[in-house]
């Protein structure tokens, strides 16, 4: 269990998660809350890696329900396992004495139910984060069902009758932001922005995850993230997609970012056709690159 926010911050720093102090202290209510935590923002901002960074400050499993158009409940909460009701029915018969009551009871039993991860996460035996992740990709219907488990933490399963928590896990919901949750969801949870970070934190990440450059490198690689997010471009690069750039750029043996690489580094940078054309533009690259390092200063402030 945690305790306070700056207990959060540090735990997660140690475990490589680079965070601020708002966001670690709202982790922290939230598990002394027992309120799910809401995590929108664009993709590739870290969402996803803060469940499996909380869930390493805390010793905890993980439980990933991995969301997608179309999910039903049996993929979240489990079904029962009909070949195995199936043999179980063929060995009662086979056996002889066959009480048709009992074998009801038995059949739809919890030894036949194989659980999905909601269920699981409710009945952990130890501490457990439970990530619904992407949960824009899902309707209204499935959400409605989320408000039980997230807010009586119990989950009511046809034939097999109402489950109560063992423990009740930490949860992080997140959402890139393609469909608008619902209102009733959100209010039961704590609400953070997931945005891309400042290029101070961006050179942290970066010299955490690509510790074979030198800090000048991570400062001006933070400094370019932050230019190309000035550049309207239709699918700015996130820090996952920086990271990339920082392990590419290791491979070719370059020590910094020069004008001479465009071509080489724009298949990382640029993702779709108007956005390679917007840098391939004349001077585009060369304005970027200055930008770029206007901006590194920002990254060693503080
Ligand atoms: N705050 C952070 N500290 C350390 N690494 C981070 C951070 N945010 C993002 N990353 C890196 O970026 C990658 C992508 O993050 P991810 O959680 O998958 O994004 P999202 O779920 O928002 O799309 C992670 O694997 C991680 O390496
Ligand atoms: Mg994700």
């Amino acid at each position: 269990m945690f305790s306070s926010g700056k207990d959060v911050l540090s735990r997660l720093t140690a475990g490589g998660y680079i965070s601020e102090l708002v966001t670690a202290t709202t982790i922290y209510l939230a598990s002394r809350l027992h309120k799910p935590i809401l995590l929108e923002g664009p993709p590739g901002s870290g969402k996803t890696e803060i469940a499996y960074a909380v869930a390493k400050a805390m010793d905890a499993e993980v439980e990933r329900l991995q969301c997608f158009e179309g999910i039903n409940e049996e993929k979240a909460i489990g079904k029962f396992d009909e070949a195995l009701q199936r043999l179980a029915v063929e060995t009662f018969c086979r056996s002889g004495s066959v009480e048709w009551e009992t074998v009801k009871k038995h059949l739809y039993s919890d030894a036949f139910f194989a659980a999905g991860p909601l269920l699981r996460a409710i009945l952990s035996p130890r501490p457990c984060v439970l990530l619904i992740d992407e949960l824009d990709k899902v309707g209204q219907a499935f959400e409605a069902m989320l408000l039980e488990v997230l807010s009586e933490w119990r989950l009511s399963i046809p034939k097999l009758g109402v489950v109560k928590a063992h423990t009740i896990p930490f949860v992080v919901l997140t959402s890139n932001e393609e469909r608008r949750i619902g209102d009733a969801l959100r209010r039961r949870t704590l609400y953070l922005r997931s945005d891309h970070p400042s290029p101070q934190r961006e050179a942290v990440i970066l010299r955490l995850r690509t510790p074979g450059h030198n800090e000048d490198f991570h400062r001006e690689m933070a400094g370019l993230a932050k230019a190309l997010r000035g550049w309207s471009l239709e699918k700015s690069p996130s820090i996952s997609e920086m990271l990339d750039l920082a392990q590419a750029i290791e491979l070719l043996g370059y020590e910094g970012i020069t004008s001479e690489m465009r071509d080489t580094l724009l298949p990382l940078v640029a993702k779709t056709e108007a956005d390679r054309s917007k840098l391939l533009l004349r001077d585009g690259w060369a304005s970027l690159i200055y930008d770029a390092h206007q901006y590194s200063t920002e990254a060693s402030e503080a």
